[in-house]
């Protein structure tokens, strides 16, 4: 778990997006999407687009597609829940170059091969476990082009696998965790590891070029999510792994929540009392 099931029942459910703002209660700790969106992925992205055609696996309801949507040609997304394919083809529906799916959680073969500059996913896959993941980069060393890139934010949970025994029920232990160590998965998946990405890469005809490991509003400052990026390896991306421990993620959050008040907010009340 969390199984491809748990990401149906969880995720198809309007009442779990109407208690999430549409998702964009995910960005508050950063002030609101725009700003996680500049702060957080710009920075990290930035060396591969614009690009000619993006894929976005699992967008939601579109929180970081309304961004994508701008920096390429083609957009195509996919995501394993219905109403999420449709409240983004609401929202977007003035922008017609953007091709929409609904998949089994697993499947890319509505993306042609060769034709993918740069693959997305942000907050999503960190819900998948190593069946799902390795699944979706056997398929992306098809569908990338030859210079294509591939950006997946996935789980590390299972790194803490030895530190906090994995016997039993999770539901369970995870709440003594909390109490005793201030560990929570966060609903990520325990199969997927930075190692094991970078193995699963790495089978598929992948070389993983970048990992940064990050910690997700856990205290202490458990590095339970990993940002990878991959290549085809011989891309002109191609290189040696780098990895990066980044336990000061959170941090940025709340300096960037901090600017968002000082810069964001409008001041309503004292201009309807100078008015
Ligand atoms: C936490 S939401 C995040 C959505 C969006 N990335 C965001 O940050 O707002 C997780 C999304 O992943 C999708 N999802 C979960 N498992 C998936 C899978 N195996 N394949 C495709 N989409 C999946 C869900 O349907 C949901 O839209």
């Amino acid at each position: 778990m969390p199984t491809i099931r748990e990401n149906i029942s969880t995720w198809n459910n309007p009442a779990t997006w109407d208690s999430l703002d549409s998702g964009d209660a995910w960005s508050t700790s950063w002030g609101n999407p725009n700003n996680q969106w500049l702060r957080v992925v710009l920075p990290r992205i930035q060396r591969y687009i614009p690009a000619g055609r993006i894929l976005e696996i699992a967008p939601g309801f579109g929180r970081w597609t309304n961004y994508l949507k701008d920096l390429c040609n083609k957009l195509i997304v996919v995501d394993l829940n219905e109403l999420c394919i449709q409240k983004c083809k609401e929202r977007f529906s003035t922008d017609t170059h953007i091709d929409y799916y609904v998949n089994d959680g697993k499947s890319l073969s509505m993306v042609p091969d060769g034709s993918i500059d740069f693959a997305f996913s942000f907050d999503s896959l960190v819900h998948v476990e190593a069946d799902v993941m390795e699944a979706y980069l056997t398929q992306l060393a098809k569908k990338l082009k030859p210079d294509g890139v591939a950006w997946l934010h996935h789980s590390n949970v299972g790194s803490y696998r030895r530190l906090f025994l994995d016997r039993g029920n999770f539901h369970v232990l995870s709440y003594g965790f909390t109490k005793l160590f201030g560990f929570q998965s966060h609903f990520r998946s325990w199969s997927m590891t930075a190692e094991g990405f970078e193995a699963m890469a790495q089978k598929a005809g992948l070389i993983t070029i970048s990992q940064e490991l990050i910690n997700w509003e856990t205290k202490p400052r458990y590095l339970i999510d990993c940002i990878s990026v991959c290549t085809p390896k011989n891309s002109i991306w191609a290189m040696p792994n780098r990895k990066l421990q980044n336990r000061r993620f959170m941090d940025d959050a709340n300096y960037s929540n901090g600017l968002y008040s000082l810069y964001g907010k409008p001041q309503l009340k004292y201009k309807s009392a100078k008015a």
